[in-house]
């Protein structure tokens, strides 16, 4: 039976690759903060089995991560952990340099130190981001396209992403950086564009609220679904050798497109009033309501426009592809939201 340690267990990513890696037979340690609340939405159900152990852990304090190895003794660990809003990056920027960035040479150093006192081998996988592409200097972009990050977010993962690529240079070590495009699901984080709108599509949907407030419609993203990428999280290191990796669909669309392709799912037929930047809104066609707003209070200091992903690596030494696509996975989102607010609404039985 093979351990693995999860870190950002209780994340959208964590809680899935801990269902795929229980299915195969792992036991798995999932490193957790301390909270004033012990519930834990994503890996509430999985206490249940055996093989799941949680462990306490933050990746801004050295000691809880080595004693953290210590009791799981794993042979891989996927370092998950981080503050990954890009947006909120440029309000607790040294926060965030210091989980994203800092936290990465910790474990690293974590790992070196448990080698050598058991002479045990683990292989790590580090969470690295289309982020890193930013402001692209190609399109698209692949693992040899060079970085240039837009967000504090972005180069506290520069660091990591380096630091990650030096130890397994200088040390040996069995590491690699998934450069992960965005990856969604219906347990997405829910400040993430895509889940804010199904979530407030379906609001709008039920009558309880009626209006949406975004930002930037136009940026474009690399959108696939996170069931997808865990699984080539861990297809980097069953390889017999590391290496970092790009995962993504090969398809962009804009956060415009995702919001049409939403209210077009819930039924909700909508119209442009084909104003520019603040003062464009959606209008509800059937009741002349509208239904999204610009706040710009949402826009960023830098943006990142264009992301579009070039996975040929992952399909050729990996034979990782995506399963789900940009419509199903809207719709995917759109579907559980309604579900989820329905049961809110009427009861376990759903809508009467
Ligand atoms: P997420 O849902 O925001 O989860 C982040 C996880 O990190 C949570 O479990 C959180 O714990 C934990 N965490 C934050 N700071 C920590 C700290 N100091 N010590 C220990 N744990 C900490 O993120 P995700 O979408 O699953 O993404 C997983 C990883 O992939 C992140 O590193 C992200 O930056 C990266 N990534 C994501 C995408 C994407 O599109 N989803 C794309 C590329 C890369 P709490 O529950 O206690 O807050
Ligand atoms: N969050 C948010 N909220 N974004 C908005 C909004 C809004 O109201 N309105 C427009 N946007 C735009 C943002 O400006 C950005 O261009 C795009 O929607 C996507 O934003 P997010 O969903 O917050 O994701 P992200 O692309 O910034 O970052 C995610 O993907 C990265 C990989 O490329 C995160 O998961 C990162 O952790 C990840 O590394």
């Amino acid at each position: 039976m093979k351990t693995a340690l999860i870190t950002g267990v209780t994340g959208q990513d964590g809680s899935y690759l801990t269902e795929f890696l229980l299915s195969k037979g792992y036991k798995v340690y999932g490193f957790v903060r301390r909270t004033s609340e012990m519930k834990r939405a994503r890996i509430d159900p999985l206490h249940s089995n055996p093989n799941f152990k949680l462990v306490y852990g933050d990746l801004c304090d050295s000691s809880s991560i080595l004693n953290a190895l210590r009791k799981a003794m794993p042979d891989e660990i996927y370092n998950l952990a981080a503050q990954s809003h890009v947006k909120i990056s440029f309000e607790i920027p040294e926060y965030t340099a210091d989980a994203n960035g800092v936290g990465v040479v910790r474990m690293l150093e974590a790992i070196r130190r448990v080698e050598e006192e058991t002479g045990k081998k683990i292989r790590f996988y580090q969470a690295s981001t289309s982020e890193l592409y930013g402001k692209a200097v190609e399109i698209p972009q692949k693992e040899t396209t060079s970085f240039y990050p837009r967000s504090p977010y972005g180069i506290a993962k520069l660091y990591a992403f380096w630091i990650t690529k030096n130890y397994r240079e200088s040390y040996g070590m069995f590491a690699c950086n998934g450069i992960l495009f965005n990856h969604e699901s219906p347990r997405r984080g829910e400040n993430f564009v895509t889940r804010k709108i199904t979530i407030e599509v379906a609001k709008i949907k039920e009558g309880i609220s009626k209006c949406i407030y975004l930002g930037n419609l136009d940026a474009k993203r690399d959108w696939g679904h996170a069931k997808d990428y865990i699984e080539g999280m861990w297809l980097m290191l069953q390889k017999e050798k590391p290496d970092d990796y790009v995962l993504a669909t090969g398809e962009n669309h804009s956060v415009r497109e995702f919001l049409e392709e939403a209210f077009r799912v819930a039924g909700i037929p909508i119209k442009s009033n084909g104003k520019k930047g603040i003062h464009e809104e959606y209008i509800r066609t059937d009741t002349g309501e509208a239904v999204v707003k610009i706040d710009p209070s949402y826009y960023r200091p830098a943006e990142v426009d264009v992301l579009l992903g070039d996975p040929s690596k992952a399909k050729k030494e990996l034979g990782w592809k995506p399963k789900v696509m940009f419509r199903d996975l809207v719709k995917e989102m759109i579907d559980a939201d309604m579900k989820l607010l329905q049961k809110e609404l009427y009861g376990s039985k759903g809508r009467r």
